[in-house]
């Protein structure tokens, strides 16, 4: 009997065709990161789902209905994360490494939310999550945000903009909370069901409905900006200033309120209008109250993450991603001493000439076969050896994308030979 075995809807492959970019990205963001002085940190996949509750919020769309969620054989509720700032809260306080000390984190890896599958929304999804812990004032702001613009223009990324906005204290968000239930109390007729529903749990969302049929109610709502605390507005005119003078330019929107509760004070956004209707490419934010909330000492915290897909896709459209890299040598083998000398000769290439690549002809087939594979396989060379050449300690060697003739090259001086051989098929033809 066949088995039918689909992928899993909004899971994705990313197949070695495309991970070029991936890899780009990757390698670009850990290089970057480290310049800035923050270190990797890796958490499990899965977490007790209170915690989750308890950092993101009982009425947010993620824990309300996005999360994977499910009892192990031990009874215990478990959650796949659906986000990575949780995970590295709870393992700075289960490893005792708060205790007044700063932190620069980063991680990547899958996230996974169970939402409407659409180009740029999936339900395994990779962010580079990046969490500075144990800094109040507005330049740790300044500088995360710097970095994420430094990272865009290393990559060549240029599609982007950057939305920030304060959402103040909890306090201030609390008398602001009451004047926005008021004003959406006054007006719940224009209220649609999903918003009706949010009035009690978390008005604030509200703000953030994709309805263009709330659009007119939402635009008279009071603003946050406009209810913030003094610290809070101080924080923020500060930031706003740092970034003035380092020459970043950002839009303040006073509507962008993010869809996780734990945040307070500055938040921020990189969107763009080259993905549709997944416009937002890395999001964060300043959480000086998680880390208290979770039980650990009270310590703030600020970071982002960004959609690895969204950017690749970017990487992509801009023409960023790097071609997969071929082979530089191709070996081809022929007749039963020359098959088995072959790998032992290819591994000592390999010592001489660790940065080239090596593709050894695996498998056999005749010397037709074994050139459609060498041309196939990109590489610039063909090393040919047979029982004949084995027997007169020499290889062969041949170009394999210009016109010079085959040579033969005593197997001592291979690796000599070969480096100026590819340096000679690298040179622009006459
Ligand atoms: P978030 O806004 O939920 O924030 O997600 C951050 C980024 O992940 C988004 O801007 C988007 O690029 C990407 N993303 C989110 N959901 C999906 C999806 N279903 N498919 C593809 N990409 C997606 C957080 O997760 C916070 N933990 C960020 C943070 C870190 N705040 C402070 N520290």
């Amino acid at each position: 009997m066949t088995v039918d075995i689909q992928p899993i809807r909004g899971m994705n492959d990313v197949l070695p065709a495309q991970i070029g970019a991936w890899q780009r990205l990757e390698d670009c963001a850990r290089e970057l990161l480290a310049s800035y002085g923050y270190e990797e940190i890796r958490v499990p996949v899965v977490e007790h789902t209170a915690l989750f509750k308890r950092a993101i919020g009982e009425y947010t769309d993620v824990v309300e209905k996005e999360m994977y969620t499910f009892c192990d054989q031990g009874g215990e509720s478990l959650t796949l994360r659906p986000e990575a700032t949780a995970g590295i809260m709870r393992a700075l306080i289960s490893n005792g490494m708060l205790r007044g000390q700063r932190h620069k984190l980063w991680c990547v890896g899958p996230m996974f939310r169970h939402e409407r599958p659409q180009k740029g929304r999936y339900r395994q999804f990779n962010q580079i999550d990046v969490e500075a812990v144990g800094v109040p004032g507005p330049d740790v702001d300044a500088e995360l945000i710097a970095l994420t613009t430094r990272l865009w223009r290393r990559l060549g990324i240029e599609r982007v903009r950057l939305e920030i906005n304060s959402l103040g204290t909890p306090e201030s968000r609390r008398a602001y909370r009451e004047k926005l239930v008021g004003y959406f109390r006054a007006h719940e007729g224009a209220l649609d069901a999903d918003s009706r529903r949010r009035l009690e749990g978390n008005p604030l969302r509200i703000l953030d409905s994709k309805n263009p049929e709330m659009r007119a109610v939402v635009a008279g709502a009071p603003l946050l900006t406009d209810h913030l605390d003094p610290e809070s507005r101080e924080h923020f005119d500060a930031l706003c200033a740092a970034l003035t003078s380092i020459g970043i330019p950002f839009q303040i929107n006073p509507r962008l309120v993010r869809g996780l509760d734990y945040y307070s004070r500055t938040v921020f956004e990189w969107i763009t209008d080259a993905l549709g209707s997944q416009d937002a490419v890395c999001s964060g934010g300043r959480y000086d109250g998680l880390i208290a909330q979770l039980g650990g000492e009270p310590t703030p915290g600020i970071g982002f993450a960004m959609g690895v897909e969204r950017v690749v896709e970017l990487l992509l459209q801009a023409g960023q991603a790097p071609a997969a890299r071929a082979a530089d040598v191709y070996v081809v083998v022929s007749g039963a001493r020359a098959t088995a000398a072959g790998i032992g000769l290819v591994e000592r290439l390999r010592d001489e000439l660790p940065a080239r690549r090596f593709d050894l002809n695996l498998g056999g087939g005749n010397f037709k076969a074994q050139f459609r594979r060498a041309d196939r396989s990109g590489a610039a060379l063909a090393l040919i050896l047979g029982d004949d050449e084995l027997a007169r300690g020499v290889a062969g060697v041949k170009p394999l994308r210009n016109e010079a003739g085959q040579s033969e090259c005593p197997l001592p001086e291979l690796a000599a030979a070969i480096e100026a051989a590819l340096a000679g098929a690298a040179a622009p033809a006459e």
